[in-house]
Parts: structure tokens; sequence; C-alpha cells
């Protein structure tokens, strides 16, 4: 596994982590294929892909409950837990019980990463900051973030911040979405910002390409690898591809270890352009 350092925290978290989004439900609760994302998971972890990303959102919890399955045969420090506050419990007293709620469901007494999941325009910024800073200075949280954030956001909610600064925005970033790359890709380039890459295969879409699959040829590996060589190459950039199947999760964790050259890279950009 290739690492990255988190914001400018000194923190190495994986390049390639694990995005959990269906598995334990969409935006309801699924139990009927628990076993296949424990396993799953399991898998990833044991590659090196110790970051997973969850939400309260996902399956209404029970993807952190699936998650807390997960990891409960691995020591709790070399697992990279991120979890996400839904933009409706913004409110100081709200976050803060949305906070102990994931906890609970995650079976643990720390979020290594707590991420505000969108922002609501309704919620004073400063309220829900000082939450997040007070989850930190509790000692429940160990870094915060955002997600969703634009640059103006993500300025708003750093300028309220006392003692603590955010260390990610998490975006959609893909080969067939790159719009952050505009301004908040350069924004969190010169803030130590790190971006965190969701939906990196275009929700499935990516691993299909025949275009990339071409490319993958020369260095022995697949359409998927190739996307998501293409992200970790970028500075400050890692990754979080959801995986339920082991073959594909073994897959993702491959496309850490190798580089693309720097004329496959402008091929490649000319071509998603
Ligand atoms: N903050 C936000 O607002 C936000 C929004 C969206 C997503 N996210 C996070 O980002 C994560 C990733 O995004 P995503 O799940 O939407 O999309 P994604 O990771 O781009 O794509 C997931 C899809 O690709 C398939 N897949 C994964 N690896 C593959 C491989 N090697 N070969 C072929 N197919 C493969 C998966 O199917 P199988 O399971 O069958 O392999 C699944 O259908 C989410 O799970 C979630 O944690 C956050």
């Amino acid at each position: 596994m290739e690492y990255k350092e988190l914001g400018s925290t000194q923190v190495k978290i994986p390049a390639i982590g694990m995005g959990t989004w269906e598995i334990g439900g969409g935006i309801t609760p699924d139990y009927s294929s628990d076993e296949e994302g424990i396993l799953a998971l399991r898998k990833g972890i044991e590659l090196g892909m110790t970051l997973i990303d969850t939400a309260e959102m996902y399956g209404k919890g029970h993807s952190e409950e699936v998650v807390a399955e997960a990891i409960k045969i691995f020591p709790r420090e070399n697992i990279f837990i991120v979890t996400k506050v839904l933009p409706e419990n913004l409110r100081f007293k709200d976050l803060i019980n949305a906070a102990h709620g994931s906890l609970k469901r995650l079976r643990t007494n720390y979020i290594d990463l707590y991420l505000i999941h969108a922002p609501n325009p309704r919620i004073p910024i400063k309220e829900t900051m000082e939450a997040m800073e007070s989850l930190v200075n509790e000692s429940l949280v160990r870094f915060i973030g955002v997600s969703n954030f634009n640059v103006y956001e993500m300025e708003e909610a750093r300028k309220v911040l006392k003692n603590t600064d955010i260390v990610v925005n998490q975006v959609e970033y893909n080969l067939t979405y790159r719009k952050i790359e505009r301004d908040i890709l350069p924004y969190c380039i010169k803030n130590n910002i790190t971006v965190m890459a969701y939906c990196p295969l275009g929700r499935g879409v990516l691993p299909k390409n025949q275009f990339l699959r071409e490319i993958g040829l020369k260095y022995n590996k697949t359409a998927a690898q190739v996307a998501l060589n293409w992200l970790i190459q970028k500075e400050r950039v890692m990754a979080i591809p959801k995986s339920s199947k082991i073959k594909h999760v073994i897959e993702n964790a491959q496309s850490t270890g190798w580089r693309l050259s720097i004329e496959d890279i402008e091929i490649i950009e000319k071509f998603f352009r």
C-alpha cells in the first residue's frame, strides 16, 4: 500500500481506502448481505486498505454497524474510521448526539475522522464548527473535515475554528468528473487539505471502459486499476472505492505500488477532457 499525509498532521493514511455506500444498505437498511460486506472489508484491511469511509446516513446507520462487525477482529488502532454527520444534524446539540450515535453503532470510543456530509445553509457554520471542535476537545474525534464543500464554504468553516483545522474535503472526483480541478483541488493543495475522492470508479462505470482497458494492458492492470492509479498520482488525492466483491477488493488494492507513465497520464487526460 502507498500512503498519503492526512492534511498537515503527519498522520499517514492509505492512498486507497474503502467506501461503504450500499454495504449495510443505501437509503434504507439492508441486512441481507452483511456477511458479504464484512468479508470484503476484512479482505481489504488485510491488503492495507485500512481506512473505511461510512456515514450515519448509509443504511440509516446499519453501514456503521457492519463496519463495527468487520473491524472487530483487528486492533482498533490499525483501522482509520471515517464517518459523517447528516446536514440536518448540524445544530450544536444535534451534531453531538449524532456523533454519539455513530460511536455506539461503530462500537468504538473514538472516530478517526468526522466529516460534515454536506453544507446546510440554514444553520450557521460557526455553531456547527464549534460542535465539531468540541468533539475533538473531548477526544471523541481525532480529526475533522467536510464533504461536498466548495472553496467559499471551506473558507467559512476554517475561519471560525479556534484550535483545529479541517484536514479533508471529501468530494466526487474521477476521470469522468473532474470539476474539482478548477478550484477545490488547487485550494486543497495550497492549504494542505487532503482530497478524499468519492465515486472514484464513476459508480462502477470506469471498470468497463474500453479505452482504460487498453491502457491497462501495457501495465498488466485492469481499467479500474488505471482509473484509481490516475487519481492517487495527483498531489493530496486519495480514493475510497466501494466493493462488496473479494475479487474487486483485491483488484482495487493492487492499484497502488506502480505508476502510469507521464505520457499515458497525458493521453488519458486528453481522452477524458
Ligand atoms: N460524501 C458523499 O457525499 C459521498 C457520495 C458518494 C459516495 N461516497 C463514498 O464514496 C464511496 C465510493 O463511491 P461509490 O460507492 O458511489 O462509487 P465507486 O466506488 O466509484 O463505484 C462503486 C461501484 O463499482 C463497483 N466496483 C468496485 N470495484 C470494482 C472493480 N475493481 N471492478 C469492477 N467494478 C468495481 C462496485 O461493485 P461491487 O461492489 O460489485 O464490486 C460498485 O458498483 C462510497 O461507497 C461512499 O463511501 C461519498
